[in-house]
């Protein structure tokens, strides 16, 4: 293949909130995960440190908080306070102790260095309730809220500038879930009123690919959204445990883009597209394992969770999906302005927590070469020979997709950075440049994530997914750089 770049032509700067996180009151992400007192790796506050530092490697920008679907029951009021009241989680069907609440979870931030982002409970909950959880953590001293917040211990407010409207209402699944009328109507009253508590703040609430729900939404509350939240997850695992083998998550790959295609043409006719932009705020190729949520015996439903914390599932067809993922938000800076990776600690996550450690899951590294590496402006690039190739599909069909999916940035020193991710299980792809505007680089180094194999994890024993050093090679016109196969690929070229 040959890309044609013109560091010229500027699609826009990336949003570091692309590169975000996600932690749910589910399994092992929030107590055995992130929160672990008792743990010697555990501060006093019982946040292990491991983790943090992990995160902070990564520059997390920003972290989505308390759910999903655990959010849709949530009653924020239970976990702030001297006196925590355990509640029964009626998403997942156990005791939530609310020992880790919204202290707990601002104090987390604080330590990782990134942004709080609060999904409210519009499944259970009320436009009232969302509203005295902005006035909690948002106003200096004003009415019952803020008061007993200083109470709690903290005088100065939070200053949660992200809040999200709900989770998946409309899921039938989801605890509270709505019609699209119902929808529209209780995010303009929330909107309305969480708004009012801080004008400041961003909403973003649930909408999907289906047009009647957004179109609801918007014609309700539109007005008062900076962003829609949209979830992935491409491989379904939630009932049945059967992943999808490196072919056929390639095949995946075909549908990266579907929904913001879809809301970008929406917002567009509703002249909206300069005011909302899409907030990827739950993706990830692997859905969740948990099944069984209605069975009677609590063994039967929880010991299947388990299964999501097997490392050796997660290998380079994470990796190189969530290469392609990156690039499709890259691709689209100008609307996408947020996407958070779901979850980030345990389950599917690309960190995994154990009593004496964390094991660094091969999708971790992807974050790490994307965020460290890559450039803060996205150019507008031309390929041609893009190399088609055929993937099984998780139903058996044959699925054409490209063999290849390449970006172009360019960083503050305006060196061009390319993340070149290689789909094909089994051969290499040759990637020549033809430069327009810019000077000729001579020279360039490239680091490469590709395992042993497509099926190369990361565990606690070993580390066979991981990025190798850079490599410095002078470059020519005539130079055609190598991508290994089931591979991600960061080129940074050298102008001296
Ligand atoms: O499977 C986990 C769930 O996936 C999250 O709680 C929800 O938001 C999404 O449907």
């Amino acid at each position: 293949m040959k890309l044609h770049i013109d560091s010229r032509r500027r699609l826009g700067r990336r949003n570091p909130l692309i590169y975000g996180h996600f932690i749910e009151h589910f399994h092992r992400q929030i107590y055995g995960g992130v929160f672990d007192p008792g743990n010697p790796l555990a501060g006093k506050d019982g946040f292990r440190g491991d983790v943090i530092k992990a995160l902070r490697r990564i520059k997390a920008p920003i972290l989505r908080w308390p759910g999903g679907c655990f959010a849709s029951a949530y009653h924020w009021m239970n976990g702030v306070g001297p006196q925590r009241v355990p509640a029964f989680d009626k998403a997942w069907r156990v005791e939530e102790p609310n020992t880790f609440g919204t202290g707990e979870y601002i104090a987390f931030c604080r330590q990782v260095g990134c942004e709080p982002y609060i999904c409210a409970n519009a499944g259970s909950g009320s436009a009232e309730e969302m509203s005295d959880w902005v006035e909690y953590c948002n106003l200096e001293t004003q009415g019952p809220f803020a008061k007993r917040r200083a109470a709690h211990g903290s005088a100065e407010p939070y200053r949660v500038r992200y809040w999200s409207i709900g989770n998946e209402n409309y899921l039938g699944g989801e605890i509270g879930a709505k019609s699209p009328e119902e929808w529209g109507r209780l995010v303009a009253e929330a909107s309305k009123m969480m708004k009012r508590a801080d004008p400041s703040i961003e909403l973003s609430a649930a909408a999907v690919g289906d047009l009647e729900w957004n179109i609801n939404l918007l014609r309700s509350a539109g007005e008062r959204l900076s962003w829609l939240s949209l979830h992935q997850y491409w491989d379904g695992l939630w009932q049945k445990n059967d992943y999808a083998d490196y072919e056929a998550c390639m095949a995946y790959t075909n549908t990266l883009g579907t929904q913001v295609k879809k809301v970008r043409g929406l917002l567009t006719a509703m002249g909206l597209e300069k005011q909302i932009r899409i907030a990827f705020d739950e993706w990830n190729l692997r859905g969740w394992h948990h099944p069984s949520l209605q069975s009677v015996d609590p063994a039967e439903y929880l010991k299947t969770r388990d299964l999501n914390d097997e490392n050796r599932r997660y290998t380079m067809a994470d990796a190189v999906f969530a290469g392609c993922f990156l690039n499709m938000c890259l691709r689209n800076c100008d609307l996408v302005g947020m996407a958070n990776f779901a979850p980030s600690v345990n389950t599917r996550g690309c960190i995994f927590t154990h009593p004496e450690g964390i094991v660094l899951r091969s999708t971790y590294h992807v974050f790490d070469l994307y965020v460290n590496e890559l450039g803060e402006t996205v150019l507008d690039t031309y390929a041609e020979e893009q190399p088609r190739l055929r993937f099984r599909g998780k139903e058996g069909k044959a699925v054409e997709a490209a063999g290849l999916d390449v970006i172009a940035t360019v960083d503050m020193k305006e060196e061009v950075v390319v993340a070149a991710v290689n789909k094909d299980p089994r051969n290499m792809h040759k990637l020549e440049f033809e430069w327009f505007g810019a000077s000729m680089p001579w020279r360039y180094t490239i680091r490469t994530l590709m395992g042993k194999d497509t099926e190369s994890y990361n565990d606690i024993d070993h580390n066979d997914a991981v990025p190798g050093a850079p490599i410095v090679s002078n470059y020519s016109p005539v130079t055609a750089i190598v991508l290994p196969p089931h591979s991600v690929n960061i080129i940074r070229f050298m102008n001296q």
